[in-house]
């Protein structure tokens, strides 16, 4: 059986592979780059960071936590998760700021680069710090402290929202970010 824990693991791997693409296709706005951005994939993969793990990944961990909170032994177990609802807060807030900044380009609005670049930067390095922190800290804790109670309650939580890219049931809007990392992930583009 698929649990709850097996299921925000895999949702870690998937973001870390779609947080590499769009690295690649923003650093296309530096000066000097030899490639152009997609920009029409940079704001689908965005669209699904805001559709999927902003909407269902991160709530669907906050629920656990607060379950979990209760169980933990230490106060550096307790910072450590509030941390985390921080962040899901920020992250939450930036893909928004970017969703609508993106979107600003491709309407050829003018966006400072230097800008969008340091916004995106920062989006990016706290994802990332923040899947570190809960691989290493809220993985670990649910692997202890998570009762089979727990899995079943949040079973049906699982079973009202698939992935829309990596799931079982690829939404339209997806279909070209779909082709996109399946290309790369054939070796037909490797990221760079
Ligand atoms: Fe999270
Ligand atoms: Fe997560």
């Amino acid at each position: 059986m698929t649990t709850v824990i097996d299921r925000i693991i895999k949702d870690h791997q998937h973001m870390a592979r779609l947080l590499d693409y769009l690295d690649y296709e923003v650093s296309g706005f530096r000066k000097g780059s030899e490639h152009n951005p997609d920009l029409k994939i940079i704001i689908e993969a965005l669209d699904y960071m805001h559709n999927y793990p902003d909407a269902f990944h991160h709530p669907l961990e906050s629920r656990l936590m607060a379950r979990l909170r209760p169980r933990l032994s230490t106060k550096e177990e307790r910072f450590q998760f509030d941390l985390i609802e921080d962040q899901h807060r920020q992250i939450t807030a930036m893909t928004h700021r970017l969703v609508e900044a993106f979107h600003t380009v491709a309407l050829d609005q003018g966006v400072p680069t230097n800008l969008l670049l340091a916004e995106y930067t920062l989006y990016s390095e706290l994802q990332r710090e923040h899947m570190r922190l809960e691989n290493q800290c809220m993985i670990p804790a649910m692997q202890s402290l998570l009762t089979v109670d727990d899995l079943v309650l949040v079973d049906n939580d699982l079973k009202q929202m698939s992935d829309p890219l990596f799931g079982s049931h690829l939404w339209e809007v997806y279909q070209d970010l779909y082709r996109y990392v399946t290309e790369r992930e054939k070796g037909l583009e490797p990221v760079i």
